[in-house]
């Protein structure tokens, strides 16, 4: 038994986590890591990401991404590449550089193709974190120059890389209906509608205990109305103080439950994957400090209540 199982049992569905290179040497988070029925499916956290993999213009880095994409493979378990376009992570020769529109179209198209290309046959984040949480287009380096001729730039580059990749979107604070979630659904169609290749949306789902949205399942919904596919794609759910109470991890397992759920009940929602298992290597204490604890399983890698909120999730 386990997630993985779980899921599988439920729906075909995959269940995964995102890791980083330098917790494999966790022997007993590697065990848990490796162990199919736990988890189907991995997404590196950091390994595949631009700093990465160009760190020089035109010098390709793949042993980060590789470690993670061999043992995937060896384990048999789906790889999800995170991601081609951001505007975090990114080397200084690409933030440092004052770029013409057709000069950073090339830089975007070359970075795509190339990564895209090298780890084939799986599925893309290929744009990350496309607007603001008002729904309006976030300002990056990319829309800046390239105004939102950087998205199909970047999907096609990635089909032309691998005719057979799973090309998605992925955003935060689109698991309910809002704002965010609607700019999403208008930018899905019109991309559909201008015949851009786009398979997916990845539903982060960086919630918080007790405000996890209502209608999660009306919005995937809405999503895959839409002809593309979605998947619950860097799920945790923070405390925004530590330590919580019983009755928070109560909350926490029931919030768990509903997100899980709400993919289970969705046809064409495809799996879940937590970002990192456990409190131990989460994230969220570094990027929002004070809070914590988001993960299913605790810092000495126990398993909390959340755990069992997946479970019955499923
Ligand atoms: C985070 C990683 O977990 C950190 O290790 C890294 O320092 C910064 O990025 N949304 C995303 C992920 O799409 O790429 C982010 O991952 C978390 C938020």
């Amino acid at each position: 038994a386990g997630l993985n199982a779980a899921a599988h049992a439920a729906r075909k569905l995959y269940f995964g986590t995102a890791t980083n290179n330098n917790e494999l040497n966790d022997t007993q988070y590697f065990a848990l890591l490796d162990d199919i029925q736990m988890f189907g499916q991995l997404t590196p956290a950091k390994g595949m990401k631009w700093l990465e993999t160009e760190p020089e213009r035109g010098v390709f880095t793949f042993a980060q991404g590789d470690q993670i994409a061999d043992l995937a493979r060896q384990s048999g378990k789906v790889l999800r590449g995170h991601n081609c376009v951001w505007y975090n992570s990114l080397p200084g020769w690409v933030t440092n550089t004052t770029w013409t529109a057709p000069e950073l179209a090339e830089v975007v198209t070359e970075h795509c193709f190339n990564i895209v290309r090298h780890w084939e046959g799986q599925i893309w984040d290929v744009i990350n974190e496309p607007f603001n949480d008002d729904g309006t287009w976030r300002e990056t380096l990319w829309y800046n120059t390239l105004n939102t001729s950087y998205i199909p730039l970047a999907l096609h580059a990635a089909r032309r890389a691998d005719p057979h990749a799973k090309l998605y979107i992925n955003e935060y604070n689109i698991t309910g209906t809002g704002a965010k979630a609607t700019s999403m659904k208008t930018l899905i169609k019109a991309l559909k509608r201008a015949g851009v290749p786009i398979d997916g949306v990845g539903i982060q789902a960086h919630e918080t205990v007790g405000e996890v949205p209502t209608d999660i399942q009306r919005n995937l919904e809405e999503f895959v109305a839409l002809g593309v596919e979605v998947a619950i794609t860097e799920l945790d759910v923070k405390f925004l103080t530590l330590p919580p109470t019983q009755a928070g991890l109560e909350q926490q397992r029931k919030d768990y439950e509903t997100i899980v759920g709400a993919c289970a009940a969705v046809e064409r929602c495809v799996g879940v994957t937590v970002w990192d298992f456990t409190d131990k290597y989460s994230w969220i204490p570094g990027t929002f400090p004070g809070s914590g604890d988001a993960c299913p399983w605790d810092d000495d890698l126990e398993k909390k209540p959340a755990y069992y909120g997946i479970v019955d999730g499923f």
